[in-house]
């Protein structure tokens, strides 16, 4: 995703003041690193798009889906700080800022006035099925680097995606 800012916010290693002490080597640590931001700053804006939609939703089905997405919300807001402690516990650093989400962020942001609710569920299925794809990609970065503490998290947070993504698809079929 495009960027306004000019410099890259450096991730790893983290700076002399919050180095942290781990037995994984440098370059396993970065790795896990690089893996690890992206998914944190997706999941940042997957919550804010989820909101979004919980709060300018309308129509005969608003009961369930502004229970659903708030439900979702927060089983994604609750990821972002298990994925950015597990990367300072490594030796990185993590997400800063809104700019840095966006210099990050894989998924799309989504500013529409009014978005249909069956819409709406098709965009949150899509997203979690692009993050749950990044994650198992990052699980096998994981694995590769000996870091299967990151890795137990993120099947973890990989199984929950899919629970999201398989409740938006089932929902798409009724109409
Ligand atoms: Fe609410």
């Amino acid at each position: 995703m495009a960027t306004t800012q000019t410099t890259k916010i450096r991730s790893y290693p983290a700076p002399a003041k919050l180095a942290t002490v781990t037995d994984l080597t440098q370059a396993e640590a970065q790795a896990v690193t690089t893996a690890v931001n992206p998914l944190i700053a997706d999941a940042f804006s997957l919550y804010v798009k989820t909101k979004n939609f919980h709060w300018h939703l309308f129509g005969a089905h608003f009961r369930d889906l502004h229970l659903l997405f708030d439900e979702h919300a927060d089983a994604i807001l609750a990821s972002t700080d298990i994925l950015a402690e597990r990367v300072r516990r490594v030796g990185g650093t993590t997400i800063r800022s809104i700019g840095h989400i966006s210099e990050l962020q894989t998924i799309e942001d989504d500013n529409n006035e009014a978005v249909p609710p069956m819409e709406m569920v098709r965009r949150l299925m899509e997203d979690n099925a692009q993050i749950a794809k990044s994650v198992r990609n990052a699980i096998s970065v994981c694995d590769k680097n000996r870091d299967l503490a990151t890795s137990n998290l993120l099947q973890e947070i990989l199984d929950q995606t899919e629970r999201r993504k398989w409740f938006l698809f089932e929902i798409l079929q009724r109409d």
